[in-house]
């Protein structure tokens, strides 16, 4: 029997240099889509696919996001003395249960790997999700969102899963990059990895495309890991020397992901988002054609 998933770890540390100015006294995580910050959405992902426990590793000037995911006693008094009771219902149902976030703090920006060991005594000793929160996503056919879907792999295979995407081959130095073994459909055994491969040496179309579900032996390898990529502790390497000694899968997500971090990804996400939504697709529609003609 697998493991139940039951942690989840939100490295949120990052500076958002690709949409400054916006990002320079708010967090990029806290940029919104539609009505919600980016990272509400992921914490969103989260919750669906179970996860108890939401582990953030931030870094200084991040503190808004703690304020986020606690109570807002002012707030909350004023809407509840207005009779504002749905939009007082919809703040306590995002609310996080009393204990169910930790916060860590990556104290220097030293790389994804590095962030994530940094929540290894918060994980300890059981298989957990990584979800990077500039990447939202919307449920594809099969149903989920991109974390529900790996953690059906992950009960599957019962090994280490990295959700993947397919992009344009000039496209793939920018992102990790996996080789493609055993075929099983949906899902296909991962016979390597690479971060950031050169143009024109990636070992396949396929990204890493920012949902892992990781067994906790992962901790003591990112310890040791080497500078890779960009001087940065890479999560990839550290993924890669545990492939020696535990299966990995690749899960191909069929829905949508969005990269926030990048300022055509966010605006698109928002078109993408606020589509989705019954309530605000109508009139938005609306605007939209006013815009870019008829759709
Ligand atoms: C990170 C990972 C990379 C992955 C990417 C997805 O890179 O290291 O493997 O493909 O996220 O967004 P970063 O975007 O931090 O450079």
């Amino acid at each position: 029997m697998a493991k139940r998933i039951r942690k989840a770890v939100f490295p949120v540390a990052g500076l958002g240099t690709r949409v400054l100015p916006a990002t320079k006294s708010i967090p990029k995580e806290m940029l919104t889509v539609v009505d919600r910050p980016v990272l509400q959405h992921c914490v969103d992902e989260a919750r669906e696919a179970g996860i108890e426990h939401f582990v953030f590793v931030t870094g200084r000037n991040k503190a808004v996001i703690e304020d986020h995911f606690d109570m807002a006693y002012e707030l909350e008094d004023t809407l509840q003395r207005r009779g504002k009771k749905k939009e007082y219902d919809a703040l306590m149902a995002d609310l996080p249960a009393a204990g169910a976030t930790s916060f860590t703090r990556q104290q220097a920006p030293l790389g994804l790997g590095h962030a994530v060991w940094c929540a290894r005594d918060i994980i300890g000793d059981e298989p957990f999700a990584v979800l990077l929160p500039d990447m939202i996503t919307l449920p594809g056919q099969r149903g989920g969102r991109c974390l529900a879907q790996c953690i059906e792999a992950y009960e599957k295979h019962q090994g280490n899963i990295i959700a993947v995407e397919e992009v344009a081959p000039q496209d793939t130095h920018m992102y990790g990059v996996v080789s493609v073994g055993a075929d099983f459909g949906h899902t296909f055994e991962i016979s390597g990895m690479v971060e950031k491969p050169p143009q024109g040496t990636a070992p396949s179309n396929f990204i890493i495309s920012g949902r892992y579900v990781l067994e906790p032996q992962i901790f003591p390898i990112l310890e040791r890991v080497e500078k890779g990529a960009g001087g940065e502790i890479q999560l990839t390497d550290g993924m890669k020397k545990l492939a020696e000694a535990q299966g990995f899968f690749g899960v191909r997500f069929d829905g949508k992901t969005y990269d926030t971090g990048s300022k055509v990804g966010f605006l698109a996400a928002n078109v993408a988002f606020a589509m989705a939504r019954d309530d605000i697709r109508p009139g938005f529609l609306e605007e939209l054609k006013k815009i870019v003609g008829p759709l």
